[in-house]
């Protein structure tokens, strides 16, 4: 396995790796060890991220759950090379294909205003200066997906919340990044749109078994959307427990909800969960309610 440094890494801290995935290497895609996330502030030093080790396999849909503040955002700011850690490691194995390290799907809105449906889903892209019949192929296709090829030429002050997060969604795919990041990118959206747009993401991810990492505060979307479970404990952000997620794929949304199995299995998760959002809670009313 070959291993060199991404230029962001600076000297003395941690290093931020890339390997390129050689025949017979292992799938391990995203490989942490150890990994400490600490911000100065006014108070002293503060651990958001504490320890975490965890080897994500290639093609995994791994869901990171945890209460507000534990440092689900830090980590995966981490993993998209935005946020540099404390001590530790982050691995990401390439498969040595021009593709971009990461895209990131965010709750808010990170469309540009001023483009058009089709721009915003093009820009990476272009900016990777692809071939433009390869553009129209990959591009056309992922409107087509997320039901978006007659929005093609609007603009996302002109789409509902729903229609610009699936621009998101869309761009992120064309983009063919190594891995995909999404940080609680439903959260915004009423329960209807947000069961659709679940039901999308299953369609595209069985398509092209993309390496995922995926952020919610719902137990319920982590179970239907993942392979695998990462309950972080309250601040200081640890590993608490990793959680399988056997149901079968292709998935239905509806119908999983319906099964036995997997009210049990939000149920379990929800007693690992259960104290962590109570610590928090305590720790959030101690501070005075600020946050
Ligand atoms: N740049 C920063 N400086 C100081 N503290 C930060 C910074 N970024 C995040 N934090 C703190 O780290 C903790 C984890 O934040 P975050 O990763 O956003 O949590 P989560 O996404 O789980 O809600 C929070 O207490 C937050 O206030
Ligand atoms: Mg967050």
């Amino acid at each position: 396995m070959i291993t060199s440094s991404i230029p962001r890494t600076v000297a003395g801290a941690p290093a931020m790796t890339a390997a390129t995935a050689q025949p017979g290497a292992d799938a391990c895609k995203i490989g942490i060890k150890n990994l400490v996330k600490q911000f100065q502030t006014k108070d002293g030093v503060f651990t958001a991220v504490d320890n975490v080790s965890l080897d994500i396999p290639s093609g995994e849909f791994f869901t990171i759950v945890g209460p507000s503040g534990c440092g689900k955002t830090t980590l995966l700011r981490i993993l998209a090379g935005l946020e540099q850690a404390s001590s530790g490691s982050v691995e990401i194995t390439r498969s040595g294909q021009q593709r971009p390290a990461n895209s990131m799907v965010f709750q808010g809105d990170s469309l540009f205003p001023w483009m058009t449906v089709w721009d915003n889903a093009a820009y990476g892209l272009k900016m990777r200066k692809v071939p433009a019949a390869e553009i129209r192929d990959v591009v056309g296709h992922y409107l087509e997906r997320t039901g978006l090829t007659r929005f093609r030429n609007a603009y996302p002050h002109q789409l509902s919340g729903g229609m610009r997060q699936r621009v998101s969604i869309a761009r992120a795919f064309a983009n063919d990044p190594e891995i995909l990041l999404m940080d609680e990118p439903f959260s915004a959206l009423d329960e209807q749109n947000k069961t659709l747009l679940q039901e999308e993401l299953l369609r595209i991810w069985e398509e092209t078994k993309k390496t995922v990492v995926f952020i919610t505060h719902s137990v319920d979307e982590a179970v239907t959307l993942s392979d695998r479970i990462m309950i972080m404990t309250a601040h200081p952000g640890r590993c608490k427990a990793l959680i399988d997620v056997p149901f079968e794929r292709p998935r239905r949304v509806i119908e999983l909800r319906s099964q036995a199995e997997y009210g049990e299995l939000v149920y379990r998760i929800w007693g690992y969960l259960r104290d962590e959002v109570q610590q928090a809670k305590c720790q959030e009313e101690k501070k005075g309610g600020v946050k």
